[in-house]
């Protein structure tokens, strides 16, 4: 399905040397945080695309930076960030306030780490969808959108009273399929999750995946998705994206991450995957990731990296494109 994805289909986001960088301030001295360092993205339409890496890797700044939603203290916002609109393509970093906001929900909306951040404790989760569709869709009575909740929620199989509670009174699983009901009620294009099913227990995170999958195939749209659960990608993801120090630094379909990783850093993390009637100790990535203020020069892995070379220590290597899908950033590559 997916190799043959870049030919067939439409690019529906485009990112070209995006940079998002942070300015932290330790003991009056300023410091750079390089959270998103050079990313290159192409999303296709109707695809799953998914984000893997470490803890502090960037990955919640890069879906943030193309949900075109992020706030101070960011002190550096470049490169480009397109979204495919009616055949025509649109590089949102120059839109207005007003613009970017209502591209967000209606071609593009967010699913947030955690989903009782997404509620106000005090209202109902009527009066949450009633705010939230009332602020998109222009000349729609209550009753009109109450009726469009309700029919979402009865075709994603959740129970019609959920409507009427406030958002303490869900469980977390049943808090975190409002929160997907509510991100795809304008049947947006794309829809960004930030670990959309950590901290639920697996039967219902297997719901929740099971939900984002039937959205995606109702509305024929793109889920572009980050997870520290690497079951979670093998189950949803039609191409994988690992992220290191800010930088993505291979993607491949899905089969070809879990079955050839090339760039060490992939390997390790799947390496390190427990595999069943196999009870040996599995190798974890050596060392610790590096602070996104103070990079090592080169390939950001090399302090880690069995395999460093010099020239690994002095020079960031350039993706290779070793088919359709799959791309790496590592100077091993074309070597044995
Ligand atoms: N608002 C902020 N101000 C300053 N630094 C930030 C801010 N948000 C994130 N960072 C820093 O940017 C880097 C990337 O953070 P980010 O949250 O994007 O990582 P992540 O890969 O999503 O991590 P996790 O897997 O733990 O959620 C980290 O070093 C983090 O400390
Ligand atoms: S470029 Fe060098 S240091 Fe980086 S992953 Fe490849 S071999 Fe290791
Ligand atoms: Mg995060």
């Amino acid at each position: 399905m997916a190799e043959t994805m870049a030919k067939t289909k439409q690019v529906v986001l485009r990112t070209e040397q995006l940079k998002a960088f942070y300015v932290l301030e330790v003991r009056g001295i300023q410091k750079i945080v390089k959270a998103v360092n050079d990313v290159d993205l192409q999303i296709y339409e109707n695809e799953i695309y998914s984000i893997a890496g470490e803890s502090g890797c960037g990955k919640t700044t890069l879906l943030k930076a193309l949900f075109n939603d992020i706030v101070p203290p960011l002190r550096l916002l470049e490169g480009k960030i397109c979204y495919r609109i009616n055949d025509e393509e649109i590089d949102v970093t120059r839109l207005s306030k007003e613009e970017k906001r209502r591209l967000r929900m209606e071609y593009i909306s967010f699913i947030p780490q955690g989903s009782m951040s997404v509620f106000n404790p005090v209202i109902k989760i009527e009066s949450a969808f009633a705010d939230f569709i009332g602020s998109h869709v222009n000349e729609r009575n209550r009753a009109e959108i109450f009726e469009l909740a309700l029919r979402r929620i009865q075709e994603l199989g959740l129970p019609s009273n959920v409507l009427d509670v406030y958002p303490h009174q869900l469980s977390g699983g049943m808090r975190q399929r409002v929160t997907i009901a509510l991100a795809s009620i304008l049947n947006p294009r794309i829809m960004i999750g930030d670990e959309p099913t950590t901290a639920l227990d697996v039967v219902v995170q297997r719901g929740v995946i099971q939900m984002l999958m039937d959205i995606q195939q109702n509305l024929k749209n793109t889920i572009i998705m980050v997870t520290h659960d690497m079951g979670v990608h093998a189950n949803i993801a039609d191409r994988i994206g690992i992220m290191y120090a800010g930088k993505i630094v291979e993607e491949a379909s899905t089969e070809t991450i879990f079955a050839e990783p090339v760039h060490p850093y992939t390997q390790f993390l799947i390496n390190s995957l427990p595999k069943f009637g196999d009870k040996s100790m599995r190798d974890s990535v050596p060392g610790s990731p590096p602070a996104l203020s103070d990079l090592p020069s080169g390939c950001p892995f090399h302090p880690r990296c069995p395999y460093v070379k010099d020239i690994c220590r002095q020079e960031m290597p350039d993706f290779s494109q070793l088919d359709e899908n799959h791309r790496v950033a590592c100077w091993l590559v074309g070597e044995n």
